[in-house]
Order: structure tokens, then C-alpha cells, then sequence
């Protein structure tokens, strides 16, 4: 069976902290002060039962031979103008991941082809998001499929001179 990208129901919530198990052991890895290394799993379904609910989230699963391999969680967002800028309106990925042993093989690629076209279909022409500097693999795929920096984030010790 090819490979299957679809919106998430409401029973996938569990499956979902399954799926986000790889890219949260990953990030608790490369930044450990940043995220939690130990989650609970039904803490994680919960938050994305709270995600699913938001009118401007959308959330899909990749399947593989009907066995789950991938997420996506991305926002429509539309910010009203105000003094220091136009409205804008993008989609932002909050979440990519793919099962470790199904990488490489084009599940994240078919998954940014969703978001592509659920930001088309919404009139809206432009897909942000974030990624963590030490992701090295993340940013070569993002990189990949033409994403390029735009803002830098910063940050330093307060207490050290
Ligand atoms: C980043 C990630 C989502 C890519 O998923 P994937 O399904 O393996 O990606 P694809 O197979 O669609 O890759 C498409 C292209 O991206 C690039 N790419 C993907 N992974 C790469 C890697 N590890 N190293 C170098 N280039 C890579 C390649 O150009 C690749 O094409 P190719 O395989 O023909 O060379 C996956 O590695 C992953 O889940 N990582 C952990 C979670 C994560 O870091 N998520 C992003 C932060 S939220």
C-alpha cells in the first residue's frame, strides 16, 4: 500500500505521542535544559487533543501500509495589522516527525506536500517555522526543500557578565 498522509481523528491522540516520542528523546538530547527527557504519554495524547481543538490547527498522520510512520502539526495563523505591520497571514509547522527506520524514504516530504496544500487551499502563500541549531539532519531537510533563515533568536546566561 503507498504511502498515506490523512487529518488526524480523534482516536489517533495516543498514536501521536507515540509518534513524538523520537523528536522529543531527540531534542531532550541535544537541549536538555530546554525539554523534558521523561514524558508522560497521556499527558502528551491530552495536549494534542487540546491542539486538535483549535480551529487553526491542523494535524495529519503518515501511514505506510496502514501503520502509522509520521506526524505533522502545523497552524493556519492570520495576524491582524497593526502600527508596525501589514496583516500576514502563513502556515507555521509546529511539529514534523518520521518513525527512524521509515526516514529517508520521502514521508516528511509527503507530509510538507499537505501542509502545501492545505496553505493553498486557505489562500495563504507562505510556510514558516522553527528549528533548533543543533538539529543538523532537521535543518538539511528543511533546507532541502527551500526553506532559508529569516530571524535569529538569541539568548545568554542573565547572572554571568
Ligand atoms: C527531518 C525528518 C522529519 C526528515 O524526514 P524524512 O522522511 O526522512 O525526510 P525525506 O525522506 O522526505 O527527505 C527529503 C530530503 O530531505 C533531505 N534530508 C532528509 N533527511 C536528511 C538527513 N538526515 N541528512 C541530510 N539530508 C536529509 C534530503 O535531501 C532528502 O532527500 P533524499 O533522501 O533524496 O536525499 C526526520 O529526519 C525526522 O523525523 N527527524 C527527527 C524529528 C525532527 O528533527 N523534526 C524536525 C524538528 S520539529
Amino acid at each position: 500500500m503507498p504511502l498515506h498522509i490523512r487529518a488526524a481523528k480523534n482516536d489517533d491522540f495516543p498514536v501521536l505521542a507515540q509518534l513524538s516520542e523520537p523528536v522529543q528523546k531527540l531534542h531532550a538530547a541535544l537541549y536538555p535544559v530546554d525539554f523534558k527527557r521523561d514524558v508522560d504519554a497521556v499527558n502528551v495524547a491530552s495536549f494534542f487533543e487540546r491542539v486538535a481543538a483549535r480551529p487553526e490547527s491542523a494535524i495529519a498522520i503518515a501511514e505506510q501500509d496502514g501503520v502509522p510512520v509520521g506526524y505533522i502539526w502545523f497552524d493556519i495563523s492570520s495576524r491582524p495589522e497593526n502600527a508596525f505591520k501589514p496583516p500576514q497571514s502563513f502556515v507555521y509547522i509546529h511539529h514534523v516527525s518520521v518513525a527512524p527506520d521509515a526516514r529517508r524514504r520521502g514521508v516528511a516530504s509527503a507530509m510538507l506536500a499537505y501542509a502545501k496544500e492545505k496553505a493553498h487551499a486557505a489562500g495563504v502563500d507562505e510556510i514558516r517555522l522553527d528549528t533548533w541549531i543543533a538539529n543538523v539532519e532537521a535543518r538539511q531537510f528543511f533546507e532541502a526543500h527551500g526553506f532559508a533563515p529569516f530571524i535569529v533568536m538569541l539568548r545568554r546566561p542573565a547572572f554571568t557578565p
